[in-house]
């Protein structure tokens, strides 16, 4: 068992004998959490094999499934990959650093299981001054998935990933709560046209819009998701960013009358909608706004779920592909509502 210690580190000037102790664990192998913009990254030298080992046995991880590898700047992540094409660099000086993953042909220097054996690297230069200054320190990528037990909702606070990894993690760095609140978007630039393998922050309008090209999202159902293999973006497993608390989801508002209502449960909205006739013991509106709501989402689900209730019930978000990423996210925490068949 490890022995975890958690340092606060400030945001925008992060010390520099914090840094270089972080810098230390990981450059020995060891694993650091740490705040992106999105969510906290359980980290590990990208080119540490064994480093990266220790990655999947903390968080129960499958080995097929990629981590994303996180580069300081353009030049770095360049480095990485064998085809850094016009699409790449033109997306990467509109959105880096930002809550962008590229999906690109990787090179010999990214261990096989950092990709899942797969012949692609998910790079990405995350926001906080805190993640860049880490890498820059470290003076190699570091390898991060979400600082969260497989299956689990995703950590935007250090007290969330201590919650899930203590005793799992050597060292967490605790500069706050994140701001964006949901994972990066993912594209894929080993195929044309890009795919988005799993919708985030940054929509398919800004990405087409930059590419001047068609951007695809890639459709994920019950069945497909069974066969998710290397090449495939296994964040698509259904039911995988689940609270511990059962947790359904109803189409709109309308249908919370069809909801057999246990004694101790939760509703969730994304907008204010009359709930007179609902008998939740706990009920939350998460602003209606796009922005708000991803950063409140998994807080919001990480709160509920310590209350321990006997269900979870969310109403979908408005249609609309700027709540694309928010509704895949509801998708994969809760299984649509039938009665008599709470998970
Ligand atoms: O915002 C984020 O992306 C956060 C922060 C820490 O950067 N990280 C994160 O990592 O969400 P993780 O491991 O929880 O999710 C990474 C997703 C998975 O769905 C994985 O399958 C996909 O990215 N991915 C990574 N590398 C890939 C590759 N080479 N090909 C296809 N999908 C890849
Ligand atoms: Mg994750």
């Amino acid at each position: 068992m490890i022995q975890t210690r958690v340092i606060a580190v400030t945001r925008d000037q992060p010390e520099a004998d914090i840094l270089d102790e972080a810098a230390a664990v990981l450059l020995g192998g060891g694993l650091v959490a740490f705040a992106t913009e999105t969510v906290y990254g359980l980290g590990a030298v990208a080119t540490n094999a064994a480093a990266v080992r220790g990655i999947f046995e903390a968080k129960g991880r499958p080995s097929f499934n990629p981590l994303i590898v996180h580069v300081a700047g353009i030049d770095q992540a360049r480095r990485y990959t064998t085809d850094w094409s016009d699409r790449a660099d033109a997306l990467a000086h509109r959105f880096w650093p930002g809550p962008l993953t590229l999906v690109l042909p990787r090179t010999a220097d990214v261990p096989d299981i950092v990709t899942g054996g797969g012949p692609t690297v998910g790079l990405r230069v995350p926001a906080p001054t805190v993640a860049r200054r880490l890498v820059e320190h470290v003076g190699l990528p570091l390898a991060a998935p979400s600082a969260n037990r497989s299956n689990r909702i995703s950590p935007t606070r250090a007290e969330h990933v201590l919650a899930d990894l203590d005793g799992r993690v050597h060292l967490i760095l605790d500069s706050g709560p994140t701001t964006v609140g949901l994972e990066s978007t993912v594209l894929d630039l080993s195929v044309d046209p890009t795919i988005i393998l799993r919708p985030g922050p940054i929509g398919r309008d800004e990405l087409a819009e930059t590419l001047s090209a068609k951007v695809a999202l890639k459709r994920h159902g019950g069945a497909e998701a069974r066969e998710v293999g290397p090449h495939a973006s296994p964040g698509m497993l259904s039911v995988h960013y689940a609270p511990q608390t059962p947790a359904v989801r109803v189409e709109a508002s309308g249908r919370l009358a069809e909801v057999d209502w246990p004694e101790r449960a939760a509703l969730i909205a994304f907008e204010p909608i009359d709930v007179t006739h609902v008998p939740a013991q706990v009920v939350r509106f998460i602003q209606p706004d796009r922005e708000v709501a991803a950063r409140e989402f998994y807080d919001t689900l990480h709160n509920l779920d310590a209350r321990q209730l006997d269900l979870i019930v969310a109403v979908e978000p408005p249609a609309g592909a700027e709540w694309d990423a928010i509704r895949d996210r509801l998708r994969r925490a809760t299984v649509s509502y039938q009665r008599n068949n709470r998970r």
